[in-house]
């Protein structure tokens, strides 16, 4: 049986792309690459590759010369890069995929509810200073008395959306204007105070966030906020891997991709708006904040070594926290051309598997490998 030093767990319908030559999100390459540069392999599986059976498990390895993949069998890797979404409630039910094979499963927790999270950086001041104000959303009442005091608010499902979840309220002269996502697009109604209540009664059907309306920076009229990659690297610290600005449609409630934003250079944006030291500032601010954020959601759960973070900059050019995503798509460092991120957001996960293996109690890998590092 093969060994592979380590593995990574992809969704099926990524690994299907994979082998089919036609990559999504998950450019397989770039972990082999970054792996055989370091003297280690990996290997591929999916969920329906699972359970693991007797500490064996079938994946697949990246053959980089005949560019194909090649199937075999394979101890369990000591150490898995997750990349399929988990959230804290099945983080047990994944594990014993594995049996008792004590293999490091990182990033095992990918859905951060969004709630959580707020509560989780409200307790440090040096995070705390980045956060809108938020709540739980609770009654219609609330919402009256938050738009009395905000010009905009924000209606945010507590887990996942993509975009697609998020609402934009404000209030205008007897009735409100209301931006939701359709058909990949923002589109904006005005309604009257009495249809309201259709509104709250579907955000009483699955928890909710309030959030005060972030004045984010514009140009022509577009929204614009940041995606920063956070990772843990070859030392096994927080590292900023990628910085890239995502740009909505003019007058849109959101940037998502999936809302008809694109991904643009993020210094290119800055320059557009200030002036070039404040611009650089801004820039190295973003940094400084997703480092702080990383470290201290790095006791949410295991092993957290992967976040893609959505940052604001303000009209006056301050930070505001967005959100943390477990799993970054990464696709925003590609789509903005910035490809040497977009590749280094492969590299890193390796790198931390690789320090992890080192860390092993028992492991040799630091001793059998250092010489080809
Ligand atoms: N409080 C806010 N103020 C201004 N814009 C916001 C706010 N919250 C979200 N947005 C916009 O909506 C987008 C999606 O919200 P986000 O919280 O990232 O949820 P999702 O999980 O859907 O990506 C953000 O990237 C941003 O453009
Ligand atoms: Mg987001």
């Amino acid at each position: 049986m093969q060994k592979a030093d380590l593995g990574v767990l992809v969704d099926d319908s990524q690994l299907n792309h994979a082998l089919a030559g036609r990559h999504g999100f998950e450019y397989l390459p770039f972990y082999t690459i970054a792996a055989e540069q370091a003297g280690a392999n990996v290997v591929f599986f999916s969920p329906r590759m699972l359970p693991a059976r007797n500490g064996k498990i079938n994946a697949f390895t990246w053959d980089r010369t005949r560019k194909s993949y090649q199937l075999g069998e394979y101890e369990i890797p000591p150490a898995i890069h997750n990349r399929i979404i988990f959230s804290k409630s099945n983080a047990k039910r994944v594990r014993a995929l594995f049996g008792s094979y004590p293999t490091i499963l990182y990033n095992g927790i990918t859905r951060f509810d969004k709630w959580e999270v707020h509560q989780h950086l409200s307790k440090n001041p040096d995070t705390s200073q980045y956060l809108p104000v938020t709540a739980q959303f609770s009654s219609p009442h609330q919402m009256h008395k938050w738009l009395e005091q905000y010009e905009n608010i924000y209606l945010k499902p507590c887990s996942g959306s993509l975009g697609l979840g998020v609402m934009r309220l404000r209030q205008a002269v007897h009735e409100y204007e209301i931006s939701r996502t359709e058909n990949r697009c923002s589109c904006h109604y005005r309604v009257s105070e009495n249809r309201l209540p259709e509104i709250q009664k579907r955000m009483m059907k699955r928890p909710y966030l309030i959030q005060e309306g972030i004045p984010l920076l514009a140009i022509l009229e577009q929204p614009v906020d940041f995606r920063v990659s956070a990772q843990k690297g070859a030392a096994g610290q927080w590292e900023i891997t990628g910085i890239v600005a995502k740009v909505g449609s003019a007058g849109a409630h959101a940037t998502n991709l999936a809302v008809g934003g694109r991904a643009v250079d993020a210094q290119e944006v800055l320059a557009k708006v200030f002036d070039p030291d404040m611009a650089q500032f801004l820039y190295a601010e973003l940094g400084k904040c997703a480092l702080q954020i990383a470290g201290e959601m790095e006791s949410m759960g295991p092993h957290i070594s992967d976040l893609g973070l959505d940052l604001a900059i303000t009209q006056e050019g301050t930070i505001k926290f967005i959100e943390a995503n477990g799993r970054d798509l990464r696709i925003t460092f590609r789509n903005a051309q910035r490809r040497k991120m977009w590749r280094h957001t492969f590299t890193n996960p390796i790198l931390y598997g690789l320090y992890l293996l080192g860390k092993k109690e028992g492991s040799d890998w630091n001793e059998s490998h250092s010489a080809e590092c």
